[in-house]
């Protein structure tokens, strides 16, 4: 593993399974009365968030802290970065407090990515959202959620080798669309984008998927169909004619639903617009992992979390004992736990 992770377009299948392997024990770990590890006692990791975050931030707090580390939050709201400090001085202030890890959010597609080079801050840094960019963790546990619905048990080592994924919705402004695009084709998997014209991103002709105008003719062939919010935040024209219009063209509905395979599932990173990408009878459906995908999301953060800061040594030590803290290796590969030390 590198010390960063900033896009999901830089791992290798090799790393990308084994934070998924790794995220499998971290799973585990939640069916036991004691969810907590020593792992990262005594590391601080610093959730520094410049945009809103519900699931997110959440879900990094929660795994540092099953992980034992220490965490601060810092929001731009109530800031001196709403007085107009620099990402610089943020950085300089954060390493000055010794931050081993810094989880940044930002409005700014390539933050994450000049945080990790400029030599500002020593620890790791792990992108939670960039601009319009990449979102690196969401993709994790999306695939995560699929090899476990799709792969099913003993997925481990297993990647998602011709499965078919369909993404639908806002492709333009979708830091998770791409993401997702790299992360599952380095997986195996197919992808095909589904957006209005207004929608598809300039030099997406580049990208390892297929582009589709159409939802209908590509819905009996999906093994997993994954619904975008329209990001209005992020608009500055009309992208579409109305909302009904969107919602009649692009919505999944239950009808369409239907048309899908029986093994199919349905998925949404959050949060889901009802009514407009997606009908409340689909979000609320047995099909629908939007919630799995939020309980998944804390193993991925674990394992990332762990892998960067402390995988020298196996997450889950033998017996149910819990392993020792680990001093900083990232250079050294991890090991990841295995059935027998579980
Ligand atoms: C996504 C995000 O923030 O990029 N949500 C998330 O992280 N769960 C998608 C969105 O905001 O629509």
């Amino acid at each position: 593993m590198k010390r960063h992770l900033t896009s999901a377009g830089e791992l290798s299948r090799d790393d990308a399974v084994l934070i998924l392997d790794t995220a499998e024990e971290m799973a585990r770990l939640a069916d036991r009365p004691v969810k907590k590890l020593p792992t990262l006692r005594g590391r601080t990791i610093v959730n520094l968030f410049f945009e809103d975050s519900t699931r997110t931030r959440i879900s990094f707090e929660a795994a540092s802290k099953r992980l034992s580390a220490d965490v601060i939050n810092f929001s731009a709201k109530g800031s001196s970065v709403s007085k107009g400090e620099s990402l610089k001085d943020t950085a300089l202030t954060l390493e000055a407090m010794g931050a081993d890890a810094v989880v940044i959010r930002h409005g700014e597609s390539g933050a994450p990515h000049r945080l990790a080079t400029s030599g500002w801050i020593g620890g790791s840094v792990v992108n939670a959202g960039d601009g319009t960019h990449e979102h690196p963790t969401q993709a994790l546990l999306d695939a995560f959620t699929m090899r476990r619905r799709l792969v099913g048990s003993g997925a481990e080592g297993r990647d998602l080798s011709g499965r078919r994924v369909t993404v639908v919705g806002d492709i333009l402004h979708s830091r998770v669309a791409r993401s997702n695009v790299h992360l599952l084709s380095t997986l195996g998997a197919q992808v095909t984008l589904v957006a209005p014209p207004t929608l598809v991103p300039v030099g997406v002709e580049s990208w390892p998927c297929e582009v589709s105008y159409a939802l209908d003719p590509v819905l009996d062939t999906s093994d997993a169909v994954m619904m975008l919010r329209v990001q209005r935040e992020r608009m500055r024209d009309a992208f579409f004619p109305t909302e009904r219009e969107y919602a009649r063209r692009y919505g999944l509905d239950g009808e369409r639903m239907a048309r899908m395979p029986e093994h199919a599932v349905v998925m949404h990173p959050g949060p889901m617009n009802r009514g407009m990408e997606i009908t409340a009878e689909v979000a609320d459906s047995p099909r629908c992992t939007a919630v799995e995908q939020v309980t998944n999301g804390v193993s991925i953060r674990m394992a990332v979390l762990y892998l960067l800061l402390g995988g020298a040594s196996p997450a889950v030590a033998t017996g149910g004992a819990p392993a020792p803290a680990t001093p900083a290796n990232p250079a050294t590969p991890a090991t990841p736990a295995t059935e027998e030390n579980d």
